[in-house]
């Protein structure tokens, strides 16, 4: 079988962590050793440090992005930001749907839908997350809450609107746990993500999708995980705090990619 060779995409994601001013202090070491990368770099950063991150990475290969929009264009949504905003500070992608998201703030497939049409109006690269808890690994529900949640957040997206999207798995009981999912598990995943993006919206479209591990990727399973014919990126919260540890990754991703 001959595959199109997908994009390869290392991303970090903060969380709720990092001062602007520290963000700063760590693009300015984080960036000059990166730059030889051969692929890009994603960094969803807190939105606070939105416009200064874009700043020290332009003209690089390391893309900023956050973490969260409101599905609304604008209004009286106190403590928000739209797509349009995050937009205009020149960041590239948002990430939508993180479990943390789904599990602390309620939000449903639906509301990740709207959010991810919003953000593709606003030429936003949506990088939709999902992923199955630890009961519902262990009842078999695995492909069957997948399914649903591809689904419901990419609901009616023509073929155009989903190639610009990366979808994220990241199993639940794998974030933050340091319970990282085996590459086989993690790759046997994938590829059931990738027959529902085929049956949906083609093979070849299928082939193109940029799909991202993540929970608990740390340097010394970055490599083995994107070895894999199906696993394209990574998206690494913990170990992307620390420039030392989140250089390592990206080096040792360096075209490791398995398609
Ligand atoms: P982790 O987080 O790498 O700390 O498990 C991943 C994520 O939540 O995106």
């Amino acid at each position: 079988m001959s595959c199109v060779k997908r994009t390869q995409i290392i991303a970090g994601n903060w969380k709720m962590y990092k001062t602007p001013r520290e963000a700063c202090e760590y693009l300015a070491q984080f960036v000059p050793q990166v730059v030889d990368h051969p692929e890009p770099v994603y960094l969803a950063v807190p939105a606070v440090s939105l416009l200064s991150a874009v700043e020290a990475t332009k003209g690089t290969n390391v893309y900023i992005g956050a973490q969260n929009m409101h599905e609304a264009e604008s209004g009286a949504f106190t403590g928000e930001i739209s797509a349009s905003m995050i937009a205009d500070c020149g960041a590239h992608f948002v990430l939508l749907g993180h479990s943390e998201r789904r599990h602390l703030y309620g939000e449903e497939d639906t509301l990740v839908n709207r959010k991810v049409r919003r953000a593709l109006e606003a030429k936003l690269q949506p990088v939709v997350c999902i992923g199955e808890t630890q009961e519902q690994r262990k009842a078999n529900q695995t492909a069957e809450v997948l399914k649903h949640q591809l689904q419901g957040s990419l609901a009616e997206l023509s073929a155009e609107q989903l190639s610009c999207c990366v979808i994220a798995y990241e199993p639940v009981w794998a974030i933050g746990t340091g319970q990282t999912a085996t590459p086989e598990i993690a790759q046997e995943t994938h590829s059931l993500i990738r027959s529902f993006l085929a049956s949906h919206w083609g093979k070849d479209l299928a082939e193109k999708i940029v799909l991202q591990y993540g929970g608990s990727v740390k340097p010394d399973t970055a490599s083995a995980l994107m070895a894999q014919i199906d696993i394209d990126g990574l998206l690494v919260g913990g170990a992307s705090l620390s420039v030392d540890s989140f250089v390592q990754i990206v080096h040792h991703t360096a075209l490791i990619s398995g398609n």
